[in-house]
């Protein structure tokens, strides 16, 4: 979704239109305005594309000032008019771009003090959390800042008070929001590309702050609602579209966009309030009809098919076969009759991933693809598509398109489960949360960055560094591996932790980091005993693991990165973030070229 917020001289809708036209890429199955008419707080809202709402503008114009604005991508109930925001009590309106969490128990709590609701909406709960706090005597500011610490979730919002004619709220959590500087106007978007007709000068809010805009400025707050200043700078001309916000390589905004673009992944593959995957097309092959999955792909997206071997087989008890798409073009592979072959891709053209493709073809095989350019080779040339929402990846190594593969192959064993009768509905429904709740985890794993700068001091040092994994941590351990040589240029090597004792245990030395990939699930005892294993010959040991694997693993690490507590299954999505950072900070203080490695390309189209 996309939000905007104008503070203005002259009538604003036809301006927040403007802008949300900028923001249509982020979603649009509903858009809405709302502006203070002679202070009231009015709301126009049409369902569908952007046109549909200034049609209705057209129709029933609006005058005021002041306005919020939004383009919709629906999470929380159908893409209808009533569900379209900005959202609205007596006090005030909101728009909102994210997901609630815990919407349900708050919701609860709101309607058990006689709060009532027009929506099925997350969103909803929010603007009848801070209208409660306004009704106990709090002044708009102070509301905002007692209710934010309530939500759970990773989210953006922009809210606009009834009779408040020079004042909107800005909040920020896992989704980006910038503010905008004009000439006596101040402006709020999703990103400075939907002010960039307005002004050029933006500042961006840091994770977990909040903003106060008058016409005259902005007063920052973090999350402990301490204010802090955050400063402008001028966006050049013609870097709006890709540009790097507040951080120092695309890579950096990449790995924090991530909760933002994986909660915009789960909402095209689940129905939140019902608790269900719903999947975005329509299969044309059948999950119950299907003896093997074979699934082929290249470097980090070969990664996340591995990761998603262990959640078809375990989920859907589907058996998976999976390989690099290099070594699988050439094996003469036979493939069962009315099989599913998947392929995973960012770009969509690698050639060694199509060419498996057309083999598949070849031998009559279903072809499901993931992929985050849907116009692609492999998109166009696969019967059923299941996109990836993470937007223009531009970093080479891949980070947020890896971890919305991760998501939608989550979602797609989930449905493959539910079509083979492989899990019950309640079990349905507790995944489904427990996949609702990762973008608010990432979020948190997000803040775990300067302990990770720290440690990739120590780090840029060594010249070899192994990482260890079992079940789903195993690709995590691949993959770490992967991103470390990739852009420190360190070698590395990932390894399943209960191979250690068939040989690169022989490497073990004083001299050499081995990064333990560890949440405390069904195997930890076994990658405990392993650990034991490496301290015993000296070895240095980074542990990733969750307080609990902290407290039990038996061992003192040189470092413990302690991450929030989740449900295992899912938790490689999560996992992955420490394992990017890692390989960031170590190459930004190594001083290399993280967005652009030697040797290395975006995309391969050659063999
Ligand atoms: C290149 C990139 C990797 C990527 C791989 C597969 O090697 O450097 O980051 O994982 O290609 O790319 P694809 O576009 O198919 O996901």
């Amino acid at each position: 979704c996309g939000i905007v917020g104008i503070l203005g001289k002259e009538a604003v809708a036809t301006q927040v239109v403007e802008a949300l036209r900028r923001l249509e890429y982020r979603g649009y199955d509903s858009a809405g305005v709302a502006t203070l008419e002679g202070g009231l707080l009015t709301r126009r809202r049409a369902e569908g594309k952007l046109k549909n709402l200034e049609i209705r503008l057209s129709n029933e114009p609006l005058e005021g000032l002041i306005g919020i604005g939004h383009t919709r991508w629906a999470t929380h109930g159908k893409p209808n008019e009533t569900n379209a925001h900005p959202h609205a009590t007596e006090r005030l309106a909101v728009v909102h771009n994210g997901i609630i969490e815990n919407f349900r128990e708050l919701r609860a709590e709101l309607e058990a003090d006689g709060h009532v609701f027009q929506t099925e909406t997350d969103t909803e709960v929010v603007a009848h959390l801070v209208t409660r706090e306004m009704d106990r005597g709090k002044d708009a500011a102070a509301a905002v800042g007692a209710s934010l610490p309530l939500l759970r979730g990773a989210f953006a919002l922009a809210f606009l008070f009834q009779g408040e004619e020079d004042l909107l709220i800005g909040a920020r959590r896992g989704s980006p929001l910038a503010v905008g500087i004009g000439d006596g106007e101040m402006y709020l978007g999703s990103d400075a590309l939907a002010l960039a007709p307005f002004t050029n000068l933006i500042a961006y809010l840091e994770e977990g702050d909040w903003v106060v805009l008058n016409r005259k400025g902005a007063s920052f707050f973090d999350k402990a609602n301490k204010p802090v200043t955050r400063r402008a700078q001028r966006v050049a001309a013609g870097a709006f579209l890709v540009e790097k916000g507040n951080h120092r390589h695309f890579m950096a905004k990449e790995i924090y966009e991530q909760p933002e673009v994986v909660g915009h992944t789960l909402t095209q593959y689940l129905d939140m309030v019902a608790g269900k995957v719903r999947l975005p097309f329509e299969a044309k092959f059948d999950w119950q009809a299907l003896s093997r999955l074979s699934v082929s792909a290249c470097g980090t997206a070969y990664y996340a098919g591995l990761t998603a071997k262990y959640w078809f087989e375990k989920l859907a008890r589907l058996p998976v076969e999976i390989d690099v798409a290099s070594e699988f073009r050439y094996r003469e592979a036979p493939l069962p009759k009315d099989g599913l072959a998947l392929f995973v891709s960012q770009s969509g053209e690698t050639a060694d991933t199509l060419a498996c493709l057309r083999y598949a073809r070849q031998e009559q095989q279903h072809v499901l693809s993931v992929v985050n350019v849907t116009t692609s080779t492999i998109a166009r040339e696969s019967d059923v598509v299941a996109p990836t929402l993470a937007g223009p990846e531009i970093g080479v190594a891949s980070t947020k398109a890896f971890t919305c593969q991760l998501t939608t192959l989550a979602c797609l064993a989930l449905a493959a489960a539910r079509a083979r009768g492989a899990i019950t509905a309640e079990d349905e429904a507790r995944h489904v949360q427990n996949l609702i709740a990762l973008p608010g985890l990432m979020a948190k794993a997000l803040e775990l960055e300067p302990q990770i700068e720290a440690l990739a001091r120590e780090l840029s040092k060594a010249r070899d560094v192994l990482y260890l994994g079992r079940g789903t941590s195993f690709p995590m351990a691949l993959e770490g591996a992967l991103k470390l040589k990739e852009i420190s240029y360190i070698h590395a090597e990932g390894y399943p932790a209960g191979e250690l004792k068939h040989g690169p245990i022989a490497l073990i030395d004083e001299a050499m980091p081995v990064i333990v990939i560890a949440p405390h699930d069904a195997l930890f005892e076994k990658t405990a005993s392993n650990m034991q294993e490496v301290a015993a010959r000296g070895g240095r040991i980074i542990l990733i693991t969750d307080a609990r694997g902290a407290a039990e693993c038996g061992i003192t690490p040189e470092a413990t990165i302690v991450m929030p507590d989740m449900d295992p299954l899912f938790a490689p999505i999560v996992y992955a973030l420490p394992i990017q950072m890692i390989a960031y900070q170590t190459a930004v203080f190594m001083g290399k070229d993280v967005d652009q490695p030697r040797n290395l390309a975006k995309s391969v189209t050659v063999e």
